[in-house]
């Protein structure tokens, strides 16, 4: 079990299922603590081994009370935001101050709140063309890696009741790339254009958490993480880097469909 497992105490399990590293929390709040303390774990270790922690946020519901929590006592003051750089996996094609942005969402909830230099927050800038967005954001990526792989120290993934995470969703183009870090993806089930790390982009990370909550997500749990491999109907099943871990943070009500062990 993780440290932030044992961190988090009564309530918590892990849930041996297809993936050794699935953790269950008892609700939505045990589970955003959790992923905090995963996050400040992670980042202490990336920062004293690298000098700087890259993490890529996911958007949607889920995190807000995350990144919430992360912006108060006590996670605030156990970062040195200095050295935390800030990505996203995916944006919707949408300004900063739209609602529906990934970004507007973790700036209202987090980032207007802590230390973190601005140069430091990595936006997609989803107000552009779609094809000009993907092309900035992996221009950006490229530079701050290195023009290596794009070795997020972590990425925080969401799971989608269709399977899908970040703007990878079934039988869409861009399951299919694997040369690019960030294309622009149409999305049929919401007539709407997103921008996407592809999987290629998830594959080349030290350390990938899925944080997924409520009841809507069990069946896609179930089938994710027991379900016959079956990636592009289900394409949180492409995310295995090779050299990095997935860790599946989940609450009792997401993990109700899972087999218990
Ligand atoms: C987005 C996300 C997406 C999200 C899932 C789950 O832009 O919407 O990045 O991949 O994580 O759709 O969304 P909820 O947390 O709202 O269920």
């Amino acid at each position: 079990m993780s440290s932030s497992a044992a961190m988090a105490g009564g309530g918590t399990r892990a849930a041996k299922t297809m993936h050794e590293n699935v953790e269950v929390h008892a609700d939505n709040s045990a589970l955003a603590e959790a992923v905090a303390g995963q996050i400040i774990t992670q980042a202490w270790g990336a920062i004293a081994a690298r000098a700087r922690f890259s993490i890529g946020l996911s958007g949607g519901s889920t995190p807000r009370g995350l990144f919430e929590m992360l912006a108060q006592k006590p996670y605030a003051a156990r970062l040195d935001w200095s050295k935390v750089h800030v990505f996203w996996g995916d944006e919707r094609c949408v300004p900063p101050d739209d609602p529906d942005s990934n970004y507007g969402m973790a700036r209202e909830a987090l980032l207007k709140h802590v230390p973190l230099p601005d140069d430091n927050v990595h936006r997609v800038p989803g107000e552009l063309p779609p094809a000009e967005a993907a092309a900035q954001y992996e221009q950006m990526l490229r530079r701050f890696f290195d023009e290596q792989k794009p070795r997020f120290d972590l990425l925080l993934q969401g799971m989608g009741d269709d399977g899908h995470t970040a703007s990878l969703f079934p039988h869409t183009k861009a399951l299919r790339e694997r040369k690019r870090w960030v294309i622009p993806n149409y999305v049929p089930r919401l007539d709407a254009w997103r921008i996407t790390l592809t999987v290629t982009a998830i594959n080349a990370a030290r350390s990938v958490i899925f944080m997924v909550s409520g009841p809507g997500k069990a069946q896609a749990l179930h089938d994710v993480l027991e379900g016959p491999h079956q990636p592009e109907t289900l394409p949180s099943q492409f995310v295995a880097p090779p050299n990095g871990q997935v860790t599946w943070m989940v609450d009792e009500a997401a993990a109700s469909l899972l087999r218990r062990h």
